[in-house]
């Protein structure tokens, strides 16, 4: 069934939800799958990037697997006034995203939020004891960000303006796509080692230090034998990620394949930093002119690096923070974007 159809579904069976009653927060049951799908519609309009979270018989499906847990706020009678949910997202399976933090508008500023965010981080995170969690939080408002900190996720990173702007629309989001800070928050903290490349150095390390996991730092080797990657594209934000798991000697020639499919659009490059070639595929970037995206702990197994390029200067003020920590993330990504669009010696 496509999108047209599942929304022309959900407008049927919409109903009005009676403002000011009780809400209790508790892990999805099956009966709330179409209350799931009919938030997202009611939030985010029909122009959610991800299809699959109008279609109820899928949220059903999913949530019957470890791929998918969710949690919702709802009213005496059953409806979902809001949802929060952990899902799988990177290549390494043991890696969860929390996200999906929406609450319908007419229960907000009554600390629904908060309740959904308490009940991933007290109840469903321990029962599922994760060693590692991230989040994307949204730089159109600073909320998440702040309910993030507040759990002692640590800001590593920041993805500009990736998210289509037309599924913020309704929540303020401005002709440009909205940037995601990263942020992580590692219960396991194991050592490890890293092939980290020198120009990412201090940042990373400084972020180590916060997460509390200790780095060694290990030589980079030459590019060689031949590239493993998967594309991803996303034509709605026209956001193209390339996923490099070993990056080979034709590593310049997969990058310009992926800049051609994209074409104006914003490249992600996520690099496998448990390569040794991965320092020497960071020069290549740069050298194509991509800037600093963050740190991804465990996203490969080993850690990963965000590099980014974008075919116009970000609107940087446009990107809120919730305090100093964020902002000094948007600073050093700034930097280095700036680097970019003013090469020259030592850049
Ligand atoms: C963001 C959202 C989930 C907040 O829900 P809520 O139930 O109103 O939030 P709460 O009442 O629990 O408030 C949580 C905290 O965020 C703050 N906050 C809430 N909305 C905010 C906003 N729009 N801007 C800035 N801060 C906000 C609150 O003041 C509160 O801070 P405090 O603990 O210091 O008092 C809701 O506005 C929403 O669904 N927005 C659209 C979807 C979205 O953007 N989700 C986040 C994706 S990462």
């Amino acid at each position: 069934m496509g999108r047209e159809e599942l929304i022309r579904r959900l407008q049927e069976a919409r109903q009005e939800i009676e403002p000011g009653q009780d809400v209790t927060v508790g892990p999805f049951r099956p009966e709330d799958a179409l209350g799931v799908a009919l938030a997202y519609y009611e939030i985010y309009g029909g122009s959610f990037p991800l299809e699959h979270v109008y279609d109820p018989e899928e949220i059903l499906r999913r949530n019957a697997t470890e791929d998918q847990h969710t949690v919702v706020a709802r009213t005496p009678r059953g409806e979902v006034v809001g949802l929060a949910g952990l899902f799988r997202h990177a290549p390494n399976p043991g890696l969860y995203e929390a996200g999906q933090l929406m609450v319908l508008p007419g229960y907000r500023r009554g600390k629904v939020a908060t309740s959904l965010h308490r009940e991933v981080f007290d109840n469903l995170l321990r029962r599922l004891g994760l060693p590692v969690l991230f989040l994307e939080a949204t730089g159109n408002h600073t909320a998440s960000q702040h309910l993030a900190h507040s759990e002692g996720l640590v800001f590593t990173g920041l993805e500009v303006e990736c998210m289509p702007s037309l599924a913020y629309a309704k929540e303020g989001g401005g002709s440009r796509n909205v940037s995601l800070f990263l942020m992580f928050k590692v219960f396991e903290k194991a050592s490890g080692a890293v092939h980290l490349p020198e120009a990412y150095r201090e940042f990373c390390e400084g972020v180590y230090a916060k997460l509390g996991t200790p780095r060694s730092i290990l030589p980079p080797a030459p590019l060689s034998g031949e590239t493993l990657a998967d594309r991803f594209f996303l034509p709605e934000s026209g956001l193209l990620r390339l996923t490099v798991h070993r990056p080979g000697k034709d590593f310049a020639g997969v990058v310009a394949a992926a800049e051609a499919e994209a074409g104006q659009g914003l490249v992600q490059v996520f690099l496998n930093l448990g390569e040794a070639a991965a320092p020497r595929a960071v020069d290549v970037l740069r050298d194509r002119g991509y800037f600093f995206g963050g740190l991804l702990p465990h996203w490969f197994g080993p850690d990963g690096l965000l590099l980014q390029k974008v075919s116009r200067e970000p609107d940087w003020d446009a990107i809120q923070v919730c305090g100093p920590e964020a902002e000094a993330v948007r600073r050093v990504v700034r930097e280095d974007f700036e680097r970019v669009r003013a090469p020259g010696p030592g850049s």
